[in-house]
């Protein structure tokens, strides 16, 4: 038997109806704050991740699907959203009008250790936004993941926030880090040695020193912020506090790609085994670097995967509209063409509706009625044929009535 690969799900049935609404709802929240939707590529070249997104990243050093392919070039399935649409906003010049509120969702792969709340397909929905670095936009990217989570259910969400600076800010805290640690690195784990002279920010967000006393006594960076970027910070949470979003501010979160420069977030369920289910920040650098223009951009990412186990450990209830308006039944096979014709029909004027493919017995026929829990059943055998008066049943009340097929949509339409 051909199995799945580890750290991927088929999703199907029930799982389905869930996927359906997490993504519908995003997309409608979304386009109430003006996004429009962008897709790109699952595929791309390597270097857009590996020079993009990071070299010091865990991402890129060791969890990117990379491979060559039949003409010997590299490339690499993409492992975030990010990177391949500001490569996008290059290769189509849209930076030639700003500002681009863009939303995207879309499966991402990341070779990583299976476990609860972590797949190696990944699916995300995000938002970037090119072209402003007005505080507003910050807080409204912000409030936009948030007021969404609220609005599926989830419980006490709450959204950890912090400012990194720019590169000068993080410099001189990245200096001040080496100096904090540098005696006694010894006590941290491999990961948080090597990451000592490359990228010493990691540290502070290490899963395993986490309880570390030298780790919690880390200078700050909000110590290290200049005035421009302390007053940007202090602007976003006045904004955030207008549009009553409950964060905190978390001056150990550094995120774990290297684009970010300014504001960084995550957001926090209730299930907190099951890690961040979004995050994001500014990346006011990452277009200039991957060969494109200067351009202000934020946005985030929130991981479906993570939020569709915490709607189930949650036991939220997800409305369910699949419901059937009509489903049809013929009693004789050369009643077919007529359901056929009508089923057709019905649909183009908006309904719901299904016609019996079984050609089994009338009671089973009713019992697949019964699992689509369609509102209403229509039985055609060869008098309705013949003189066009359909037998409609509600299959709430099983009552029935007769009706002219050219008043059938009337009928509906005031009933359903
Ligand atoms: P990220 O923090 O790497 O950011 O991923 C965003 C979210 O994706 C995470 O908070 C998590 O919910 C989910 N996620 C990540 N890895 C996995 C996994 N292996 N299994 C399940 N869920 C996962 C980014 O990807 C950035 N591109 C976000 C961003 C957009 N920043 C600016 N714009």
């Amino acid at each position: 038997m051909i199995q799945k690969l580890k750290g991927t799900y088929d999703v199907f049935g029930d799982l389905s109806i869930k996927h359906d609404y997490v993504k519908k709802l995003f997309q409608a929240v979304c386009e109430s704050y003006n996004y429009s939707y962008i897709e790109t590529p699952i595929i791309e070249r390597s270097e857009l991740f590996h020079r993009g997104v990071g070299d010091t990243t865990d991402i890129v050093k060791k969890e990117t699907y990379d491979f060559l392919d039949r003409g010997n070039r590299n490339n690499t399935l993409r492992p975030e959203g990010t990177a391949g649409i500001a490569r996008a906003i290059i290769e189509n010049k849209l930076y030639t009008i700003l500002p681009q509120k863009l939303w995207y969702i879309g499966s991402m792969y990341r070779y990583e250790r299976p476990q609860k709340g972590r797949y190696r397909e990944l699916r995300q929905m995000g938002v970037e936004v090119y072209g402003s670095n007005n505080p507003i936009i910050d807080a409204e990217v912000i409030s936009l993941g948030y007021n969404y989570l609220k609005e599926l259910g989830l419980k006490n969400i709450c959204v950890r926030i912090n400012s990194i600076g720019g590169l000068e800010t993080r410099n001189k805290y990245r200096e001040a880090l080496i100096n904090h640690f540098k005696n006694n690195i010894d006590e941290f784990c491999d990961d948080c040695k090597e990451r000592l002279n490359k990228n010493p920010l990691r540290i502070l967000d290490c899963k395993i020193d986490n309880k570390n006393k030298i780790l919690k006594n880390a200078p700050s960076i909000l110590d290290y912020l200049n005035e421009e970027e302390k007053g940007n910070f202090d602007k976003i949470k006045k904004y955030l506090d207008i549009l009553n979003i409950d964060y905190i501010v978390d001056d150990k979160l550094v995120r774990g790609l290297d684009y970010y420069t300014n504001i960084v977030f995550e957001y926090e369920s209730n299930v907190k085994s099951i890690g961040a289910i979004g995050g994001g920040g500014r990346y006011d650098n990452l277009l200039n670097e991957i060969g494109g223009p200067s351009i202000n951009a934020i946005g985030f990412a929130l991981g479906m995967d993570r939020i569709i186990d915490v709607i189930n450990e949650e036991n939220i209830t997800i409305p369910k509209d699949n419901n059937l308006d009509i489903y049809i039944l013929t009693i004789n096979e050369s009643e077919n063409e007529y359901a056929l014709e009508l089923a057709q029909n019905l649909r183009m004027c908006g309904y719901k509706v299904d016609l019996d493919i079984t050609g089994k017995t009338m009671k089973n026929k009713f019992k697949e009625s019964d699992r689509y829990n369609s509102k209403y059943i229509i039985i055609i055998g060869d008098e309705e044929v013949k003189t066009n008066m359909l037998v409609i049943r509600d299959n709430l009340t099983k009552e029935e009535e007769k009706i002219d097929v050219d008043n059938l949509i009337d009928y509906l339409d005031t009933h359903i």
